[in-house]
């Protein structure tokens, strides 16, 4: 299973700093938030990671990340030159999907709590596809899953203005590898992208769509505003204080998921400068 970031958008809602910035390097409490998502990949055992920007953007994530190496993975960098759409991810990572299956989660969707439902997928790595509903007050800002009486899923539609259901489809996706052709084949939306909404109803087409829902004790948080970036740096601020854990944390997850052994997770944190990200660190290699 590969995974793919997309850390595209142009972020225009966080005007003005979008003028400059990417919006996944806005730092959630204590790091950026491009780390919450790639976190997940790691949790659910995902290396081989394509992280996919804007051309302006890319340097910083190389600067960032470089080859993943010293968190045990292999990142690898491509340009969106336009926000064109989710979708487009898998054109664009073609050769880096190979023959394989691939997961993707966008760039600013962060996830806390018990994600089973999301690394149970990937090693399942079962074929078709296999998206997650999330209950939400404001539905008509996302893909919305409609379901049956017996809980299947229905119909899809990418931000109704007459929403079916309050389940929004949250940006993580598992695919096959059928997914390279069938977001080649798509024709662009009224606004100009390729849709992940089609890609999903063409498998619920296939008969292929599985649709998970996510309970109660997950927390999917939105980040598209000031104020909801604000909150999420709350949420985790809380979390980590409390607890003295800090959460999507790479570092600490590359060791404790053994894609570092301890001599590489010592080198890594010897590299890092004097700071509470570095006390940290060094308290999970006592610990
Ligand atoms: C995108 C998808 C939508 C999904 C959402 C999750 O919306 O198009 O289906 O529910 O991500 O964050 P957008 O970010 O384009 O508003």
């Amino acid at each position: 299973m590969k995974g793919i970031v997309l850390a595209g958008g142009s972020g225009t809602r966080m005007y003005p700093i979008s003028k400059v910035y990417s919006k996944q390097l806005t730092l959630i409490y204590d790091k950026p938030l491009i780390y919450y998502p790639l976190s997940v990949l790691m949790l659910a055992g995902i290396k081989e990671i394509l992280i996919i920007s804007n051309e302006d953007t890319i340097p910083l994530y190389k600067k960032l990340f470089e080859d993943g190496s010293h968190v045990g993975l292999k990142i690898s960098y491509a340009v969106q030159p336009a926000p064109r759409g989710i979708a487009e991810s898998f054109v664009i990572g073609e050769k880096f999907i190979g023959d394989d299956s691939v997961s993707l989660i966008l760039g600013d969707n962060i996830f806390y709590g018990k994600l089973d439902f999301f690394y149970k997928s990937v090693q399942e790595n079962n074929s078709g596809a296999t998206i997650f509903a999330y209950q939400v007050t404001d539905p008509q800002r996302y893909g919305i899953v409609e379901f049956d009486g017996n809980g299947k899923a229905i119909s899809i539609e990418e931000k109704p203005k007459d929403p079916k259901s309050n389940f929004a489809v949250p940006g993580l996706y598992v695919y096959d590898n059928k997914i390279v052709n069938i977001s080649k084949n798509l024709e662009p939306s009224a606004r100009g992208e390729l849709e992940i909404t089609d890609v999903n109803r063409e498998y619920l087409r296939l008969g292929e769509l599985n649709v998970e829902r996510i309970g109660r004790g997950v927390a999917w948080l939105d980040t598209g505003t000031p104020e909801a970036l604000l909150k999420a740096s709350q949420f985790f601020g809380v979390i980590e204080d409390r607890q003295g854990l800090k959460v999507a944390c790479i570092e600490e997850i590359a060791y404790n998921q053994g894609f570092i052994n301890r001599d590489q997770f010592a080198k890594l944190i010897e590299s890092i400068p004097n700071s509470l990200y570095k006390e940290y660190l060094i308290k999970v290699l006592d610990d």
